[in-house]
């Protein structure tokens, strides 16, 4: 048994990926791999039926917004989402909070106006700003809700009238969201949904259809919209496993439960991070991530023997990424409290043996 802190391709649970691996030999008990029927046929059109209204029973959308399972990362939506909603004389704006919200910014570029308007650079990315304007002749205002690599996420959205666009990639389904705020959500589905490779998008319909540059059908989110997130073959697999989480989602109580199990997780680590004479955390109090725990030791050297002693307690996926260095531990939806105690209680012998 490992606990397993990877920051994406990341921890599912366990019911999940039972489930998943039998339905690769056996799907509904039809004789056939879930991998090796039609897409067109009736029980996976049934599975994308299910997958889109899960996604809108688990985050309260109503019928102004589109739900989409589309191929390719998170990365892709970089480009798709200026593509569809930037004029080439438009102007968007975007607040860079890290590496993911810089290479939107480098992709929406090659749209339209992109003005950054708030950045955490200064300070390596450690906080999410918050003293800026928000000009109203915008099309609309790019955020990244958590930012994955410096464990930072935006606990409030900003108040505007300007429509919000946000990647979500790393804390969908993490916690309620007010979906009348946004025009347009994305996230991959490595986190807290499903295998990478599918791409969930939730956009206001009344929001599309408003540039003039001509579209190629899999770039243009009209298509997918008529074709039911079925325009070309979906990722099967992934869409599958990932309306199979939606469920283990709602068997937990919602996203509102989910929200609850989030906080006591990130509160029992920040308070050992805190407590903790040998560890400090870089990122500011009150954006600290629910999901991506960054944590440093006061003494480099140790670092190493840190990590041997949590890979001894079965705790993997720890290290920090490469541009933040320390440790980072990833606690999505499916980590369980107990593991989250298990690294504390490493991190309390730690402190017992070298402090
Ligand atoms: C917040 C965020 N956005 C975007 C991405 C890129 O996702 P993908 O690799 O699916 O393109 C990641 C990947 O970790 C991420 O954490």
């Amino acid at each position: 048994m490992k606990y397993n802190f990877y920051a994406g391709p990341a921890i599912l649970p366990q019911e999940v990926m039972k489930a998943a691996a039998a339905a690769i030999v056996d799907f509904n008990e039809m004789g056939l791999s879930l991998l090796e029927i039609s897409h067109r046929s009736k029980p996976f059109v049934a599975v994308m039926d299910e997958a889109r209204s899960l996604v809108k029973e688990l985050l309260d959308i109503g019928n102004d917004h589109e739900v989409l399972f589309l191929g390719g990362g998170a990365s892709t939506q970089f480009s798709m989402v200026p593509m569809n909603l930037l004029d080439e004389n438009g102007h968007a704006a975007y607040i860079d909070t890290g590496r993911w919200a810089s290479n939107a910014i480098k992709d929406a570029q090659l749209f339209g106006h992109v003005d950054i308007i708030a950045s955490s650079k200064d300070k390596n990315y450690a906080y999410i700003p918050k003293d800026y304007d928000i000009a109203p002749h915008y099309t609309y205002l790019h955020l990244t809700s958590n930012n994955t690599i410096y464990g930072t996420q935006f606990k409030t959205f900003p108040q505007t009238s300007v429509p919000l666009v946000c990647d979500m990639s790393s804390d969908i389904f993490s916690r309620p969201i007010d979906i009348n705020r946004f025009d347009l959500i994305y996230a991959g589905a490595q986190k807290n949904m499903g295998p990478a490779g599918v791409t969930l998008v939730i956009v206001r319909k009344s929001a599309l259809g408003k540039v003039s540059r001509k579209l190629g059908a899999m770039l243009d989110y009209n298509h997918h919209i008529k074709g039911e997130s079925m325009y070309n073959t979906p990722p099967v697999f992934n869409v599958y496993v990932s309306m199979l989480t939606m469920r283990w989602i709602k068997n937990q109580g919602g996203v509102t439960a989910i929200q609850q199990q989030n906080d006591v997780k990130s509160s029992v680590l920040y308070s050992e991070i805190v407590r903790n004479s040998l560890f400090y955390t870089p990122v500011e109090g009150e954006d600290r991530s629910d999901m991506n725990v960054s944590f440093l030791l006061h003494n480099k050297d140790l670092e190493p023997l840190f990590l041997e002693k949590c890979a001894e307690a079965g705790c993997v996926g720890l290290n920090g990424h490469r541009s933040v260095g320390g440790f980072r531990a990833s606690i999505y939806n499916a980590m369980s409290v107990e593991g989250v105690k298990v690294l504390t209680d490493v991190m309390k012998d730690f402190e017992a043996k070298y402090g």
